[in-house]
């Protein structure tokens, strides 16, 4: 996606701007493309919702410039990804027709679809891929795509931010393509290796919604999220146990074995399987003859203890995890480890955005 184009062929830090907090990449693009950087920094709760609207401009200005203060990174060329309700996404079929036919058909195609004005909207779309040939006689074949729509305003109101912590918004992305974006750098050959109907499915589970991404051979199919996520372990246990929300983060990160915070937990855990298990059985009886092939996973609620386990009872054998690392090379003597195994965890949905340059058409 390329809401806005940049002018220059040059590195981009990749950011995420999460509800908990936000993400930074740099890549080198040589022989092998390279992690030149990574950092994070947390921002206050609820300066960023889970809706996706940056509430506290300043508390998340405050923390760009500081994150990027630290002079780890060569640019301030950067590359954002948007979430939340302000993007609308949606599949769609199109009658065949070339890539620049199709983009400038797409805005025709929007208007049925998009509860908005299309001219407030900046519009884009990835080729899910399969061509399908219909079967009515006469008919004409047509492609599947998935529709993205961003109100004008919104891209406003998050690269103003930006721009006040002195940083260039150079691409503006959609989170949920940057994590497709990463998974194929890294899982190629994997990717490669899914047959016809086949589907993985990448789980996101972040601070403020647990995110699924369902991705095919080419391109990410569909994109969804659930509203329980990180958070929610923290706001029950301090339902349950009386305590403020913050306390409850606190009770959920340092004691989540104890007598008192562990059955809260599995609770949830058993609550957000649950509602990842109904998204998924949604997505395939609706998708025709598409089967799971794999669920990939990220993101720091993914370290919940006992959430994994009871994910890979419901999917014996399909459970992974994302290794944003896996193709990236390191060098292991100047990085260090907790850094590292920061980055595994965290760091995917901002090398997605890293890997971005401009004029890259996906
Ligand atoms: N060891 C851990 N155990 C349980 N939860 C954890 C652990 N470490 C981090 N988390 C949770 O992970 C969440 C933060 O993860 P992440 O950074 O992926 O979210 P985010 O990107 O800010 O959120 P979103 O993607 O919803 O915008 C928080 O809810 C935090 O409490
Ligand atoms: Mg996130």
């Amino acid at each position: 996606m390329d809401f806005l184009n940049s002018i220059f062929q040059k590195t981009l830090v990749g950011l995420d701007i999460g509800v908990s907090g936000i993400k930074a990449v740099e890549l080198g693009f040589g022989k092998k493309t390279s992690l030149i950087s990574y950092n994070r920094i947390s921002l206050p709760w609820d300066s960023v919702t889970p809706e996706g609207t940056i509430k506290d401009d300043a508390a998340v200005v405050s923390a760009l410039k500081k994150l990027f203060s630290a002079k780890s990174f060569s640019t301030r060329d950067v590359s954002v990804g948007l979430f939340g309700n302000s993007v609308l996404t949606k599949p769609i079929s199109m009658p065949t027709m070339s890539r620049k036919d199709m983009e400038e058909q797409i805005y025709w195609e929007a208007e049925q679809y998009i509860p908005f004005n299309v001219e407030e909207c900046s519009i884009d779309f990835a080729v899910v891929g399969n061509t399908v040939q219909k079967v009515v006689a006469g008919a004409e074949s047509s492609v599947e795509v998935l529709l993205v729509a961003v109100k004008n305003d919104y891209i406003q109101s998050f690269t103003n931010v930006i721009e006040r912590a002195g940083l260039r918004p150079t691409i503006i992305d959609y989170q949920a393509f940057a994590l497709g974006n990463s998974f194929e750098f890294n899982y190629s050959r994997e990717l490669a290796e899914l047959n016809p109907g086949e589907t993985d499915l990448i789980v996101d589970f972040g601070a403020g919604s647990t995110k699924l991404s369902f991705v095919s051979k080419e391109n990410t199919v569909f994109t969804t999220k659930v509203s329980a996520c990180g958070s929610g372990y923290s706001q029950l246990i301090s339902e349950r146990l009386g305590e403020s929300f913050e306390q409850g983060e606190v009770l959920k990160l340092a004691e989540p074995e104890s007598p008192l915070v562990s059955p809260i937990i599995q609770d949830y855990n058993a609550y957000l399987v649950s509602e990842i298990q109904k998204n998924t059985d949604v997505y395939f009886s609706q998708s025709g003859d598409r089967s799971l092939r794999k669920i990939f996973y990220c993101g720091g609620a993914s370290k919940t203890p006992g959430l994994i386990s009871l994910l890979s009872e419901r999917y014996p054998e399909q459970v992974e995890n994302l290794d944003p690392l896996k193709n990236l090379f390191v060098n292991r003597t100047k990085s260090n480890q907790r850094m590292l195994d920061d980055f595994s965890c965290l760091g995917t949905v901002a090398l997605g955005l890293a890997l971005r340059k401009s004029g890259d058409g996906k």
